[in-house]
């Protein structure tokens, strides 16, 4: 990679919306084949309480799973619904021959555990990829279920050709939704990987020797141009508000666009590429439990 070239063009976008068509279409394919030879694929989506934030999320889940032939069963659960009550349906998805893969959104009320959670689930229904089963397989480098954003981040940096293998990928946030697993995924690709954490010394010192930049913090344009190298591929993982109260990632996406190579636009970059992947593993989970003449590739 070429990347101590100054770069005198803004950044490419990695246009998440254009590539998320792609795969749902792919998709789309798959499952209208598996329903024909056998069922469709079908997805429950469990939602406790009232955040506002976790209800477009799943909205957006279902809609993308409408559109792509794979059979949704929304729950939305009361935001005091008992841990014990949300394990036993939990327990009932899991022994429903109809269910393919199971979601809880998360964050998860007080009273819950989301660990509990997320280890009640069978781990091949676990569409999510959280299960210390599915965890563990990625960490050992069999990965089965895999967590879907870092999984659509990877389908992004395919997309843009960058050479990952020796390549300095640094990623800022250490959470096991996004930060850890994405760090494997990169290790495994061959990157030499750095997890920047909130007590990290010298941020910048870190983030400018990134190749490849993977933001998943929750801070408001938290990365400045002054901190990204030139050419640079920088992923922003993160979606917030800012102060006029419009979305904005974690980058500070104008500024960084000058230095950048390639940039993820928020929204329209990571974001359809999570609930991409979420699909892809939904009919993955569903071509497991199905006879096998009834799968296609
Ligand atoms: N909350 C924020 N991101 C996610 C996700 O990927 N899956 C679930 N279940 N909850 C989330």
């Amino acid at each position: 990679m070429k990347s101590n070239e100054p770069f005198l063009t803004p950044a490419r976008t990695l246009d998440g919306t254009a590539l998320a068509a792609g795969l749902r279409a792919d998709v789309a394919r798959r499952a209208q084949v598996l329903a024909a030879r056998w069922r469709p694929p079908a997805l429950a989506v469990l939602l406790v309480g009232d955040a506002q934030a976790s209800a477009v999320y799943v909205r957006n889940k279902i809609r993308a799973c409408e559109a792509a032939g794979v059979r949704s069963i929304h729950e939305h659960l009361p935001g005091a619904t008992s841990q014990p009550a949300l394990l036993a349906r939990i327990a009932e998805l899991n022994a429903d021959p109809l269910v393919d893969g199971i979601l809880v959104q998360l964050p998860l009320p007080p009273q819950i555990d989301p660990q509990q959670v997320i280890a009640a689930i069978a781990p091949d229904k676990d569409v999510d990829g959280f299960h210390v089963a599915n965890a563990g397989a990625l960490f050992t480098g069999a990965p089965r279920l895999m967590p879907c954003t870092p999984s659509g981040v990877m389908r992004m940096l395919d997309h843009t050709g960058v050479t990952l293998r020796g390549a300095e990928a640094v990623i800022v946030g250490a959470s096991n939704i996004v930060g850890k697993p994405q760090a494997i995924l990169l290790l495994h690709a061959g990157a030499t990987v750095t997890i920047c954490n909130s007590k990290t010394r010298d941020l910048a010192a870190h983030t400018r020797r990134a190749d490849i930049l993977v933001v998943a913090v929750g801070r408001a344009k938290m990365i400045g141009a002054d901190m990204v190298k030139p050419g640079a591929v920088v992923i922003d993982v993160g979606m917030n508000r800012d102060e006029h109260g419009r979305l904005c990632g974690d980058v500070d996406t104008e500024a960084v666009r000058a230095v950048a190579g390639w940039i993820t636009p928020v929204p329209g970059g990571v974001g359809p590429m999570t609930i991409a992947m979420l699909l892809e593993n939904t009919l993955q989970a569903a071509q497991a439990r199905a006879p096998v003449d009834a799968t296609t590739r």
